[in-house]
Order: structure tokens, then C-alpha cells, then sequence
């Protein structure tokens, strides 16, 4: 039903090149079913296997999961200690899965208040899937879009840069390996960024469902897809100027 990739049926269907996602409502899902919150996170450990296999399937170049803001050491300590831990066993348990289907893994985010321990598994995950061909899957985690704008720009003034330039400075993000987000999506019902990917989001087109994370499926992914198939990217532009493939409606 859909491409494969982007450069089999660009015109008709485009699958978009990058998505990106803030995986909420794991609390509230949890909550609804009288259950503590971190059960809701288990589960949306779930939903992001599949939505990783489903995007995989349809041909996705990168998938950027938001897994864990800067602004979450705010939470309850116990909340914090158990998605640490849940993160330790993704890392533990997944890579095999994501090496055995050519998915290469990435993390972004400041590692500096991660434990050792998970610092090693994310390099070990890393170098293990390096030279994976299929879907680039970027896990953030301790990621804050302020911070990665700052340690861009205090990484180019660190190699003796007066003055920034765009080009630059988006060199310098921690996804600059990553066309900008095609298509993002957040689930939980909030309609707002969250500090995610704030200089890259600049174009990206926007999708919020009321789905809460562990419910999203390879169907809800399709919606988000229908609705991305019909929107028309202008980039600032009119849409007589568009060529005629890239306009809609
Ligand atoms: C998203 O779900 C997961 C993380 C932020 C780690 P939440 O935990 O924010 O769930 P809600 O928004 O409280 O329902
Ligand atoms: C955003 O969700 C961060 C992640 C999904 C990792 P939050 O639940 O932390 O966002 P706010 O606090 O409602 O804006
Ligand atoms: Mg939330």
C-alpha cells in the first residue's frame, strides 16, 4: 500500500524520510487501570518495538524516539531509578533484535548524569549496530532541544568561532547525521514541544493524537502517515510555485 522508500513513489505517496516522536501518556495509561505509573512505562516499552518494526517495514530512513527530557529528573526519584533501570534492560535485551534487522541505534542527549553502566551499554549498543544499513533509530534521552542548541554553539567557540551561522551551528547539533524531521508526532494529548527537537522541528510537519503511547499501534502510525500524505509543504513558498507533484488539495 505504501512505498517502500521515498525514491520508489516520491510523487504519489511519500513516506516520510524522518520521523520523530514524544512517546507520552504512559502515566495516565497506567493510571486509568489503577496501576503505578511505571507500569505504564513497561508498556510503552511495547509500543516502541512496534512502531520501531512498523516503520522499518514501510521504509523509514530515522525514527528519533523522545524516551527521557531534561526537564524529567524533576519527576519522583523512584519514577526516575525505574525508567533508568528500564532503560538499562531496553539496551540489555533489544540490541540483538535491532542488530539481527539491520537497525542501527543512536543516542542522543548528555550522558553526563547516567551511571557508567548505562553509558557503556549505550557505546556498546552503538558500535554493535554501526554499520546497520536499515532504519537509523535515535533513542533521546537526558535530551533538552536548548541544551543540544547549546552545546553546538559552545562546541564552535570552543574551535575558536566569533560569530555562528546557521550552517554551522546545525553541523554541530547531535543530529546533524539526520535530515530534519519530516513528520512528528506526539501522543498523550498535549499539543506542545516540550523542549524536544526545537532548531530542527523548524518545517516538520505536526501531528497530535489523543492516543496514549502504549496504545499507539502500526495503525495509529498509518493515520499520522495519511494525514502527512495530504499536507503540502511549502517551505515559505506559494503553491504555484510548488512543482505540480508537491501540491495538494
Ligand atoms: C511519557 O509518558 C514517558 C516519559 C516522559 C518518560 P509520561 O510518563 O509523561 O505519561 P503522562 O504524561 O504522565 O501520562
Ligand atoms: C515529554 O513528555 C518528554 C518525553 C516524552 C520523554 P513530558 O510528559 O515530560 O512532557 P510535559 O512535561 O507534559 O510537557
Ligand atoms: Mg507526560
Amino acid at each position: 500500500m505504501f512505498a517502500s522508500s521515498t525514491q520508489d513513489v516520491p510523487e504519489v505517496l511519500p513516506v516520510p524520510r524522518h520521523i520523530a516522536i514524544i512517546m507520552d501518556g504512559n502515566g495516565r495509561w497506567a493510571k486509568k487501570r489503577f496501576l503505578p505509573r511505571v507500569a505504564g512505562h513497561k508498556r510503552g516499552l511495547d509500543a516502541v518495538r512496534n512502531t520501531v518494526r512498523a516503520c522499518s517495514d514501510l521504509g523509514v530512513g530515522y525514527l528519533t524516539l523522545f524516551a527521557f527530557s531534561t526537564e524529567n529528573w524533576r519527576r519522583p526519584q523512584e519514577e526516575v531509578s525505574f525508567l533508568m533501570g528500564l532503560f538499562m534492560t531496553a539496551l540489555e535485551r533489544e540490541v540483538e533484535r535491532l542488530h539481527r534487522n539491520d537497525i542501527r541505534l543512536r543516542v542522543i542527549g548528555s550522558r553526563e548524569r547516567f551511571s557508567a553502566e548505562i553509558v557503556e551499554r549505550i557505546e556498546r549498543a552503538e558500535a554493535k549496530t554501526a554499520e546497520n544499513s536499515g532504519l537509523l533509530l535515535t533513542i533521546a534521552a537526558d535530551y533538552g532541544g536548548r541544551w543540544d542548541v547549546m552545546q553546538a554553539a559552545n562546541r564552535l567557540l570552543a574551535q575558536g568561532a566569533t560569530s555562528l551561522d546557521e550552517a554551522s551551528l546545525a553541523a554541530n547539533l547531535s543530529m546533524a547525521y539526520a535530515p530534519e524531521p519530516d513528520l512528528f508526532i506526539r501522543t498523550g494529548g498535549e499539543q506542545r514541544i516540550s523542549n524536544f527537537l526545537l532548531w530542527q522541528l523548524a518545517y516538520s510537519e505536526l501531528f497530535f493524537t489523543d492516543l496514549l503511547w502504549p496504545d499507539f499501534n502500526a495503525e495509529a502510525l498509518q493515520q499520522a502517515l495519511t494525514s502527512f500524505q495530504s499536507r503540502e509543504r511549502r517551505f515559505g513558498r506559494t503553491s504555484e510555485q510548488l512543482p505540480e507533484t508537491q501540491r495538494r488539495g
